[in-house]
């Protein structure tokens, strides 16, 4: 039996915007269990960012319930939750979004600045994580002096400076080009099977193929929950050609 790490119940968000209300996640019923890479896909506006926010501490819900490890987190202030992100979760984006002016290791060292870390594990564990993403000659750069790919690098250095329970992406493949693409998304097929659990959203096929479910969204409600264990010894086209013929069922 798997562990649920994010559970939420009812839960609704909305956007009120010129006096319309437009509710983008609509009584959400989900589980998302520890140690699994699940990846979330659906039409561009089907709510996929909205969902990812709202459960991870980045965003107010509307109405519901989320619980982030068996804690209540929906009515969290925001410096608790805040404190939540910082400690237990990793965020990494699309648009890649260094710190212009520090090098690499200061930026992924930046979001211990607050918590009282040791100096010396700290140290190991961003010199660890330079060398599984084959940054080690890299450390004294600035960002303006990398590749797209390097730099998301970083930032997945970043995002796991604190150990997270949950590392979220939204698009982190959407700004690189083909290769870059791929090394990203094996650093995440590695750590996932070292055991990292990981929530994504994505739009690309080649993307969704790593995660070992992946659930459709369609118009701010679950349209399908494709689970890819059972297709674990299958051949990379066979689990391509499920994914895509799931995909192709829900319309995308
Ligand atoms: N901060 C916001 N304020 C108002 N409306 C918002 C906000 N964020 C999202 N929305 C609306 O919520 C809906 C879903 O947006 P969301 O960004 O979650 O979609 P998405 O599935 O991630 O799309 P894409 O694939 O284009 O990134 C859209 O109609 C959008 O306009
Ligand atoms: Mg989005």
């Amino acid at each position: 039996m798997k562990n649920t790490i994010i559970k939420t119940e009812l839960m609704c968000k909305s956007f009120i915007s010129d006096g319309e209300v437009n509710n983008v996640i609509k009584n959400m019923d989900l589980e998302i269990y520890e140690g699994d890479f699940t990846v979330i896909m659906g039409s561009s506006g089907s709510g996929k960012s909205t969902l990812l926010y709202s459960i991870s501490g980045m965003d107010e819900i509307s109405t519901g319930k989320v619980y982030f490890d068996g804690q209540n987190i929906s009515n969290l202030k925001e410096k608790h939750l805040s404190r939540l992100r910082k400690e237990k979760l990793g965020f990494v984006f699309q648009g890649i979004n260094l710190i212009p002016n520090l090098t690499v290791y200061e930026n992924i060292l930046s979001p211990t600045y607050k918590l009282k870390f040791d100096k010396k594990d700290t140290d190991n564990r961003i010199n660890y994580l330079l060398e599984k993403m084959d940054l080690t000659t890299q450390r004294k750069k600035f960002p303006n002096q990398m590749s797209g790919g390097q730099k998301q690098r970083v930032a997945i250095c970043r995002a796991l400076i604190n150990n997270p329970k949950v590392l979220f992406a939204d698009e982190p493949t959407g700004s690189l080009n083909s290769s870059q693409g791929q090394s990203v998304l094996n650093i995440f097929t590695d750590i996932h099977k070292e055991g990292q659990s990981l929530v994504m959203v994505t739009h690309d096929l080649k993307a969704a193929i790593r995660g070992n479910r992946i659930i459709y969204l369609k118009d701010g409600r679950i349209d399908g929950d494709l689970r890819l264990e059972e297709y674990e010894e299958a051949t990379y086209q066979e689990r391509e050609e499920t994914v895509y013929k799931f995909l192709k069922d829900k319309g995308w």
